[in-house]
Formats: structure tokens, sequence, C-alpha cells
């Protein structure tokens, strides 16, 4: 990209071969937002074409009405490229973690028999369209096997992000009425073997799950169920290697992603199979500018909505190759993401925020040695990306020839909803970029009245959305309407992030407006937490907020009101030779989020303080707690209930 004034744009060379290079495509997405959706509908396969593309029921839409369609026809004998032509093509290569293990690449072919083997074992178990399939596997091959699997025959899969604990793990299954859990024998972790396995017995324990698919990856010894449990590879070996499509309506429920709100349990997205396919597609292609021999890097677990869409589907509805990879980016160096990029040379590479902070922090001179000659476009998702570490990651990865595009979406969109186009422009750092075409992003002020050019307000989203936004949230539509359509209207989507649109059009985002967190990427909920710590007898109530981190972007920190004889307890000084009662005690809430939650909920520090601050309907006032570190006027405490409890939460934590 070259800059004129604050401005990037992308080079000549870039844009000569770029499949979007001017206003064009904006200027028809705008005439007619729903034509522009339909007409890239149709470079897709359907068995039936719809009757009418869109529908609009606030706080209800459809999209495709009367559309058959199904995902894996896409991805395999109808795609778009041509299967003759992708068939001998590697869809997926596998990079696991340990150094001396080899990659494992999938051709589109073998790909698709390992499916349509799985796809057929899922049948035999009685597995039906409709049915729930809870996926809970690391990055390994059989991951993306399961869910195509899940697709091939419309079950809907929940894929839990195996670093979630058994107890996450447990209230999804129960909430989705799983009927299979796919998990494995293990997976490798930092050099060290995570066993997969027993979270997932604990997790089942109760549930309605009635069989758990075991795939062999690391070989440990794992407890076994007989009867429930079966190995992957015992179940699929002998099954046909051919299995037909279900014929799916295109607001058949896709695939559920649960994930976390303002409140404590997290809610299962629906997504409809239609839309979410056009979107998938169009967005990657137009965004990642994808070419027949592009090879993606998409970072992104498949437990989380980027690994969905950007590593699984989008890349093999276009027919090119994605990379997944077992380990993190950091292990056994922390230049192994840039071994990684090289060795498979990899065109585009997409990462979150977190992990370009750490690249810059721990290999940001190892990265000069790295040409990264293959790489032609580079991404950010997940959170905002400060303008320090896109320059980096523009220089350092990008060598200021690839394009930078920022994406903004959500678990909840199903995929990209703004960026600029990597061959029109205009890119600014920390900017996410322009509305892809055809969606209607713009700023809400509080009354809803839309804001001004570069004045802050609400993000949302207008008619006809877009056609991967989400469906409801599972078995609750209450919490839909009330979480989405409630704010200005059951026209209007709230996105629940704060932002602004400058004079070019540019949509900067500053964040959450909620009570969600966005640590290391990761979407957590302050409630979820609160309910896991509160869980605690010793624990009378609790407040959790996220805190600016260095690389993480957040980290959760706690302030626990503790019980008068744990109190007490925890007070008395330590002897000697052991830790404090206090640092016993803040173990244990730590550890208790991680069992209830995950260690990557793990909070960075407890506080024990005496009072919270509330308003006198008794709402905990996070925003004060938040103020107190961050060093923001407070504002006017006389409206709390406890206006004390402030001055009070200062000493105890040393705060000034
Ligand atoms: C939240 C959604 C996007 C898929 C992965 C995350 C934040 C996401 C950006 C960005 C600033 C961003 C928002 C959003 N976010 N992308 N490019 N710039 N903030 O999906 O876990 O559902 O989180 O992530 O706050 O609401 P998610």
């Amino acid at each position: 990209m070259k800059k004129q004034g604050d401005l990037y744009y992308p080079t000549p060379e870039f844009k000569e071969k770029a499949l979007a290079n001017d206003e064009s495509v904006y200027e028809e997405a705008a005439r007619d937002p729903v034509r522009f959706w339909e007409t890239r509908a149709e470079k897709l396969f359907w068995f039936k074409k719809w009757s009418k593309a869109f529908e609009h029921t606030p706080p209800y839409f459809k999209w495709f009405v009367g559309g058959k369609t199904n995902i894996t026809s896409n991805v395999f004998e109808k795609n778009s490229l041509g299967w003759e032509k992708i068939r001998g093509k590697p869809a997926v290569v596998w990079e696991p973690e340990p150094l001396e293990e080899k990659p494992r690449t999938l051709s589109y072919e073998q790909l698709f028999k390992e499916t349509c083997q799985f796809a057929n074992a899922l049948k035999r178990m009685g597995v039906k369209k409709g049915d729930r399939v809870a996926i809970y596997l690391p990055m390994i091959p059989e991951a993306v096997v399961a869910m195509l699997a899940c697709a091939r025959i419309g079950a809907v899969h929940l894929v839990v992000f195996s670093a979630f604990s058994a107890q996450a793990l447990k209230s999804r299954l129960e909430d989705a009425e799983a009927k299979v859990l796919v998990t494995a024998d293990g997976y490798w972790r930092r050099g060290k073997i995570v066993d997969l396995k027993t979270s997932a017995d604990e997790g089942a324990k109760g549930t309605s799950v009635e069989k758990i698919v075991v795939v062999k990856r690391t070989g440990n010894k794992v407890a076994w169920t007989q009867g429930r449990d079966a190995w992957f590879e015992e179940l699929t070996r002998n099954e046909k290697d051919f299995c037909e499509a279900e014929v799916m309506d295109a607001e058949d429920l896709f695939f559920i992603l649960y994930t976390s709100g303002s409140t404590g349990k997290p809610k299962g997205t629906m997504h409809a199979c239609g839309g979410y396919i056009v979107q998938a597609f169009w967005t990657a292609k137009l965004i990642f500018d994808l070419h027949e021999n592009d090879v993606m890097w998409c970072t992104s677990d498949i437990g989380w909505v980027t690994g969905h869409t950007y590593a699984v589907y989008a890349p093999l509805l276009n027919g090119i190759t994605s990379v997944i990879f077992e380990g993190v980016p950091d292990f056994p160096a922390p230049d192994r993401w840039a071994q990684i990029i090289e060795k498979h040379k990899a065109s585009v590479f997409y990462t979150a925020p977190t992990a370009i902070r750490m690249f810059k922090k721990f290999a940001g001179d190892a990265t000069q040695k790295y040409g990264f000659k293959t790489l032609r476009l580079i991404g950010s998702v997940g959170e905002p990306i400060d303008e320090e570490s896109w320059l980096w990651y523009f220089k350092g990865v990008g060598k200021e020839k690839c394009p930078l595009v920022d994406t903004w979406w959500q678990t909840e969109t199903g995929g990209i909803l703004i960026t600029s186009l990597p061959g029109v422009g205009p890119f600014k750092p920390s900017y996410a970029g322009r509305p892809f075409p055809g969606v209607k992003a713009v700023v809400f002020d509080d009354e809803g009245k839309q804001c001004k050019t570069n004045e802050s307000g609400n993000l949302v989203l207008l008619p006809p959305f877009a056609p991967g936004l989400l469906r409801g949230i599972y078995k609750n539509p209450a919490k839909y309407e009330e979480t989405y359509w409630s704010q200005y209207g059951k026209s209007v989507y709230f996105t629940s992030d704060g932002a602004f649109i400058d004079e070019n059009g540019l949509v900067r985002i500053f964040g959450r407006v909620d009570d969600v967190l966005k640590v290391a990427g990761h979407r957590l909920s302050t409630g979820e937490m609160e309910n896991a710590i509160e869980k605690l007898p010793q624990i009378s109530e609790c407040a959790v907020i996220g805190l600016a981190d260095e690389i993480k972007g957040q980290t959760p920190v706690v302030f626990a009101v503790l019980k008068n004889a744990t109190a007490a307890a925890v007070a008395s000084p330590a002897s000697p030779a052991a830790a404090s009662p206090a640092d016993d005690f803040k173990k244990k809430i730590v550890d208790q989020v991680r069992k209830e939650i995950g260690p990557i909920a793990s909070p960075k520090e407890v506080y024990f303080v005496e009072d919270l601050p509330k308003t006198r309907s008794g709402k905990i006032m996070r925003r004060i707690l938040r103020k107190l570190f961050t060093g923001e006027e407070l504002g006017d405490l006389s409206t709390l209930a406890n206006p004390e409890s402030v001055e009070k939460i200062k000493q105890s934590v040393g705060l000034k």
C-alpha cells in the first residue's frame, strides 16, 4: 500500500490484479443491496433457486426464501472453480505442534471422502437432519472433517473451543441437547499433552449425549465407557466414501455457536444455511482477494467464529488451500508463526491484534530476517488494533507491499461486515475501514439519531443487514429481541460496539459498550466469570472488570467481597514458611474461573474489598471500578447507594 496524506491506498500492481479495484462494486451495492447479494448468490450452486431474496418481519428476516442448497456441495462437487480443477489440490494443510511431526495435507478429494465416511458414520449412529452434534476438538484435520460431515447430512454442529473447561462444555451440551460429542484423546500445547477426553467425559456426564467419538491424536491412555465411546478411525474405516448431500432449505439451521453476552449464560447464536454460504464465500473472495492459487492461514481456532468462516468454510468454498495449526504461534520459539508462513508459502495471513502485539514484542527483530515473499495480503480481526501495532504489522510482515485489512465483525454476523476492500481502499491505521458493499453500518446517538461525522455513538446495522447475520438465540427468542433489537426498535441491529465514522467514511471501532471483554481476542463475559466465582461458598458477591493490557488488549480483574469468617481468615498474616491465606484464597478464585470457564479467562488480579459501589436499585457499578484504574473522572457519586465504598476500595487496592 502507498500512503497519501493520512490514508493508504493499494499499490498499482495489487490493484491491477485485484478482483474488485474500483468504486463500481460499492455503487452497485448501494443502488440495491438486496439485488447485490442476490446476483452474488447466483454464482453459487443451489438445488433450487429462491423465490424471494429478502423478507423482513421485524425483528426476524429471511434470505433466499425457498432456496435449497448444501454448503458441502459448494465446497466439493459443485465448487465454483470446478471439481475437476480442484480435486487433486490441497484443501487443508495441517501443521502439528511438535516440530518433529510431519504436516499432513488433504486434497479436496481426500477431504471429500473422509467427510462422506464420517457423515455415513454419523447416520449409522442415528444422527438425522437437525440433530445437534458437539465438536470439542483441537486444530486437527478431523475437526474440519467433522464440521463438513455434519453439514453434509444437515446435522447442526456446535463447536466448543478445546480450551474451554468441562463445565463450559457441559452447559453448551445441555442447552443444545447434543446427541453426539466428537472429541480427541488429547492434543499438544506448548510441548505438553492436554488431556481432552477427561474434560469431554466430565462435560458429557448427565447430558443427552449418547455417543462420544474419539479421534486418536496423541496416543495417551484415556478412560473408556463401553457402548458409548468409539474411536473415530474405527467408526469411519469401513464406511462408504460417498454420501449424498442433504437438501437444505436456505433458512434451515446450519450451526449454533455459543458466545458470551452481558449476562451470565452463553448464548447460542443460530446461523442459517443459505445466507451464511453467500456471505462467507463473497466476503472472503473480495476482502482477501482470493485467487485460485492462494494459500490462506487464518490463525483462529475453529472454536471461534473466525475459525468457522475463514479457516474452514470460506477458503474451501473458494477452492483454495487453508493452513491449520495445532499449536500456539510462539512455541517453541517466538517466530514459529513466521516459520509456518514461509514453510507453507502462505499468501494470505489473517490474525488478531493480540498476536500481532506479541510478535512485535518478542519477535520484532527476528521478523526482519523473513522475507515473507509469498504474502500478498494480511489481515487483522477480533479487537481494535492500535496504530503502532498496525504500522509494525504493515512494515514487518506486509513489507509495506501487502494491503492490511482490519476486519470488523462478530460471532453474530457470521462474516466480515466492515473493512475497506484491498484493491480499492482507503485504509487508515486503527480504523476498520468502509462497510462491505451492501452493508449499512451507521452510528446512532442514544436517542437513535444518526451521529454526525466523527461523532461517537453506537454502531448499528440497518436493513437489509447481511445474509449471514444470526437468525436467533437458540431456545431463547426473548434474549434475541432484547439483546439486538430493543435499543432502537425492531428494525435496527444493535452491535454493542462504540464507534464513529470519519470524513472518509471509515469506521473507527473503539470497543464494547456492554460488559463483554475481549481478552487476547477471546470474547468473555464479566457476568459469566462473576457467576463462576460466586459459586464459592465463601464469596458474598463480586465484580469483574477488564483492564488494559499491553499484549492481550484487556485482562480480567476481580473485586470480591468475602463472607465474614473468610474475610477474617484472609486478613490474618502469613506464616514465614507458607503463602499468606489471602494469596491462597486468591488462587482458589483464579482456579474456580479456570474450572468453570477455562484458562483463557484467568483473572490477572484479585482484590478483596468490603463493599462494591452500587446504584440504589442494587446494580453494581463496574464502570466506576474501571475508572479507578484508568484515572478518568469518576463523575457524580451521590446517586450511589454507598458512595463511601469507592474511597475504601481505593485504599484497599492501593490507588491514590
Ligand atoms: C467483537 C466480536 C469478528 C470475529 C471474531 C470476534 C470486536 C471484532 C474488530 C475490529 C475492533 C473488533 C468488537 C466485536 N471486534 N473485530 N476489527 N476492530 N473491534 O468475534 O468474539 O463475537 O467478538 O469483537 O468488539 O463486537 P466475537
